[in-house]
């Protein structure tokens, strides 16, 4: 899945350049490279399917050049992740309902990629037995808004899930954290083709139909018209809200394996090396005074000078310079989302 527009990243992550195509944490490759290079060890290259936008198609071409043009499913506009998960689902149903799929978001960081990967073949077996929706569930660290919540409902290794809460406030992330019973959604799902079909059938059957039309056409000359109606006419939901939070046969295998969605500028700041004030170590070019426990990203030969604040976020770009406190990072989004200028 490589078609969001990382607005929690913004003004760094833009429509023209998403996150998922940066090297935000300066490893040298970009986290759709980092994505492809951990599932390359255990999918052959030809498997891969990267849904995106129609705009994104030459950057995914250029960051993955072992995959071949049709193996990018084009998007017209983004409708979340339902939709992008039913794009690559419907095609693959064509051609093997029995395949298995990983659903990976593309823009994640994993640490210990050799467990993950182990976690990954030990839940395309089971979900492959069984018929059902597996998720990797993470340890969460802190009640934070932006993740799925998972309610186990025993402690094996591979549980059964009893609820599954999307992105709850701030109050009941706090119940769920002391609970001591939830994990945090990777976003990370392994199931079979059927599997994923039949919930759409049951759970978003408007998807489900419109998506079965797209099948149908696929190469067909009627097909990208198809597409076309399919996208201006579904509902734009993420796969959590659609299908997660309802189905009943969902399972999840809690690992550690050092994962992080890096998904926030609080993300960027938690993986940083840190001065002796736990500022994050500023770039050449920034001069902190009196400042403590902040992250500041600049542009290439540009100097700044910044004193007596605490614990904010400065990032300057070419056109866009923010400034907010790291406790409301989330509004980031909320802005983006609001304001809807041409960002
Ligand atoms: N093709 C396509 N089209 N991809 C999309 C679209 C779309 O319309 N929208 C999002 N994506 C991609 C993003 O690029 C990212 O790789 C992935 O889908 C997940 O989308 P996010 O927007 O980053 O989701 P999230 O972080 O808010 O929430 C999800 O991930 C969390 C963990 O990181 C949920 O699954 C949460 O439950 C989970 O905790
Ligand atoms: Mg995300």
């Amino acid at each position: 899945m490589a078609g969001g527009i990382g607005s929690r990243f913004w003004p760094k992550s833009r429509q023209s350049m998403p996150k998922q195509f940066l090297d935000i944490l300066g490893t040298g490759k970009s986290f759709i490279r980092h994505t492809y290079e951990r599932f390359a060890k255990m999918v052959p290259a030809e498997n891969f399917l990267v849904v995106t936008n129609l705009k994104y198609k030459d950057l995914v071409l250029e960051h993955l050049p072992e995959i071949g043009e049709k193996q990018v499913l084009c998007e017209p506009v983004g409708r979340n992740t339902a939709p992008c998960i039913a794009y690559a689902a419907y095609t693959l149903m064509k051609q093997n309902p029995d395949a298995e799929m990983i659903v990976t978001p593309a823009d994640h960081l994993i640490l210990n990629e050799d467990d993950f990967r182990a976690i990954i073949a030990e839940c395309l077996e089971f979900a492959a037995d069984r018929g059902v929706l597996m998720t990797v569930g993470i340890k969460p660290t802190r009640p934070d808004t932006g993740y799925g919540y998972i309610q186990v409902s025993d402690s094996q290794p591979i549980s059964k899930v009893k609820c599954f809460t999307e992105k709850p406030d701030l109050e009941l992330a706090q119940v769920f954290l002391q609970s001591g019973e939830f994990y945090w959604n990777s976003g990370i799902f392994v199931w079979t083709v059927r599997a994923i079909v039949e919930a759409f059938e049951k759970y978003l059957p408007e998807h489900h139909s419109l998506f079965s039309g797209v099948m149908r056409a696929i190469g067909t000359e009627a097909e990208r018209n198809v597409l076309e109606i399919a996208y201006s006419e579904c509902r734009a939901i993420s796969i959590d809200y659609g299908i997660m939070e309802k189905a009943d046969n969902v399972y999840v295998r809690c690992g550690e394996f050092g994962w992080s969605d890096v998904g926030t500028w609080g993300s960027v700041y938690q993986h940083s090396r840190k001065d002796r004030y736990a500022n994050a170590i500023p770039e050449k070019g920034c001069y902190l005074y009196d400042t403590r426990s902040s992250i500041v990203s600049l542009p290439k030969n540009k100097i700044a000078v910044i004193s007596g604040l605490k614990e904010y976020i400065i990032v300057d770009t070419d056109d866009v310079l923010m400034i907010c406190p790291r406790a409301e990072e989330q509004n980031i989004k909320k802005f983006i989302d609001e304001v809807k200028f041409n960002n």
